[in-house]
């Protein structure tokens, strides 16, 4: 997802939401995350209830998760009191994490070169020599150095930053990416430091934007290494100061391949291939480009994905006609059988490693920026996104 796009989302909804400090959060009874989780597997059983953390029935299987009141603010500033949070990049993630954890009232620094994304975290409070610093110098002064830079960077800046990771540190990521993948990236952390992760399913705006709403994006944790004896405990207090609800525990390489695969399918990738094919098909057979946008992308986002976020696939099935009920039974399992070899191929294009070569050999170009953008250009200057510009233009509240 292009940086740049979210960073200029980010100016605006830092602007018009000014922020608020962890006691909004308490104060709230209970978040949206937390009643669907409550809808969804509370109600059959709640099978143990140790220290605040809780085993719950996902589906039949029972796992543990850990939330936000397991942590309350108290405790997250008696973990944190004698650390130096030192969050390196302020991209999506790195913004979001690092103003969620300022405003909870740890101690934070930043490490970002200088550019526009220097100019933005200036712009928003952090004072250059005070607790903004070039990216070596911030992992220096950190305790807990928080690597938000691009997977890409991470593995160009292994060399000078390895030394810096003194006994005692902990190293946090968000994506198990440059460890899992060592024999590409060569990050190789030494033994005497915590190796943790903690990773927010969704963007660091949105991790942002939950916790200005008193709410909280859900995320994975996991252990890699535990030096200290303490790593689980501080993790997920980590996590709960960036802004997570609800914590789910995962390893390192669970959390990379389920992400990767993620984003490349029906999170991103196979979301704009079906898209397009159902658009081009309606086109060919001489719809507007308007009635092919609203069928195929404006009544799912604006009418039906939400329904699904509401109370899952049946309950927005239930709510169409019989019609459609009838078709989408009938044809959801052609469509199944056509792309089930798909993810199965995505799957081991991930695990065996492809995917995380493809995407350090084209990130760590010098104008791999600029080659992202102009992909994305493509996208957005195609008939269809066109089209939809226009709907969403028309939509009542944009009159
Ligand atoms: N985005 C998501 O949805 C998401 C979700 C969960 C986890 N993560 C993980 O979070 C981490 C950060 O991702 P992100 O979304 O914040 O954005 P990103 O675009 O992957 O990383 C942006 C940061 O890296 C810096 N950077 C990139 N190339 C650099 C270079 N050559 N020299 C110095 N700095 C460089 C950027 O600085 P400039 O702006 O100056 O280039 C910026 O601070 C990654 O490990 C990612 O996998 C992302």
């Amino acid at each position: 997802m292009s940086a740049r796009i979210f960073a200029t989302a980010a100016r605006t909804a830092v602007r018009s939401a000014a922020p608020r400090a962890f006691a909004v959060q308490a104060a709230r009874p209970m978040s949206l995350l937390a009643k669907s989780v409550q809808t969804t597997a509370v109600k059959s059983t709640i099978a143990q209830q140790v220290r605040g953390y809780k085993t719950l029935d996902f589906g039949g299987t029972k796992e543990v998760v850990y939330e936000r009141s397991d942590v309350p603010r108290e405790k997250l500033l008696e973990t944190f009191k004698d650390d130096t949070i030192a969050v390196l990049g302020y991209g999506p993630q790195g913004r979001g994490q690092a103003l969620n954890l300022r405003d909870n009232g740890v101690n934070v620094i930043i490490g970002q070169r200088e550019g526009k994304t220097y100019q933005q975290a200036v712009e928003e409070g952090w004072v250059p020599g005070k607790n903004l610093f070039p990216v070596l110098e911030a992992t220096e002064k950190g305790s807990v150095v928080m690597n938000l830079l691009s997977d890409a960077y991470q593995k160009a800046i292994w060399p000078e930053m390895a030394p810096l990771l003194t006994p005692g540190k902990t190293l946090y990521f968000s994506h198990g990416f440059s460890v899992v993948y060592k024999d590409q990236t060569n990050v190789i952390p030494p033994k005497d430091i915590d190796v943790v992760l903690v990773a927010p399913k969704g963007s660091g705006f949105t991790v942002r934007r939950l916790f200005q709403e008193g709410r909280g994006i859900n995320s994975s944790f996991a252990v890699f290494q535990d030096a200290s004896g303490k790593a689980k405990d501080r993790t997920i207090a980590l996590g709960v100061g960036i802004g997570s609800g609800y914590l789910y525990e995962t390893t390192f390489s669970k959390e990379v391949h389920s992400d990767l695969v993620g984003e490349r399918g029906v999170l991103m990738g196979a979301i704009q291939g079906l898209f397009q094919a159902q658009y081009e098909v309606l086109r060919a057979n001489g719809h507007s480009p308007s009635e092919a946008f609203n069928e195929t992308v404006e009544e799912a986002t604006q009418s039906l994905y939400p329904l699904i976020g509401e109370k899952g696939l049946a309950y927005m099935f239930a709510n169409c006609s019989t019609t459609a009920q009838r078709g989408a039974l009938d044809w959801w399992k052609p469509f199944y059988t056509a792309s089930k070899p798909v993810f199965e191929d995505l799957y081991e294009s991930t695990r065996n490693g492809s995917e995380t070569a493809r995407s350090l050999d084209r990130n760590s170009k010098a104008d791999y920026r600029e080659k992202l953008e102009a992909e994305l250009r493509e996208i957005s200057d195609s008939e269809m996104w066109r089209a939809g510009e226009t709907v969403r233009s028309l939509r009542p509240e944009n009159q």
